[in-house]
């Protein structure tokens, strides 16, 4: 099966951002670590990253049209802010995770509240890096081919 990871803004800074906060692993490492999980558990994995979001609507739309099974998704700020990319994943039908690296609980107020969490799969925050595995085993998991 085919799976889309898509990150959203700021996330191109991972490892540089706010350390004490989202860790010191770049975006390379955790999209390489995920594509090789994916790999080996018989799946591809394709990954677009974007501070736009017009931009990642479109990507979410272009899934549609190239057998994308399951997306997942860490939508940065824009979780909190965006009914646009909420209503592309609903156009879409795809299923999909919501991913954090930080525990979005336990910060600023605002960040508690997701325009996609209720229409999510499931949620992953607080897990940091790790978190990103977790999300390709649950998909791969319900794509019917169960963690190694
Ligand atoms: C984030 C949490 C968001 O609140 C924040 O705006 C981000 C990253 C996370 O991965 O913890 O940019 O999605």
């Amino acid at each position: 099966s085919r799976l889309l990871l898509i990150n959203g803004p700021n996330l191109n800074l991972l490892g540089k951002r706010e350390p004490g906060v989202y860790g010191h692993t770049g975006l390379d490492a955790i999209v390489d670590d995920a594509t090789r999980q994916a790999q080996s558990l018989g799946h591809e994995l394709l990954h677009f990253q974007s501070n736009h979001e017009g931009a990642l609507v479109d990507r979410i739309q272009q899934a549609a049209t190239e057998s994308v099974d399951y997306i997942l998704i860490n939508p940065a700020a824009y979780t909190h802010t965006s009914v646009a990319l909420r209503d592309a994943l609903l156009a879409t039908g795809i299923p999909f995770i919501e991913i954090h690296l930080s525990n979005v609980h336990a910060r600023e107020p605002f960040r508690a509240h997701s325009y996609l969490s209720d229409v999510a799969r499931g949620v992953i925050s607080g897990f940091g890096p790790l978190g990103y595995r977790l999300a390709v085993a649950a998909a791969a998991d319900a794509l019917g081919q169960p963690l190694k």
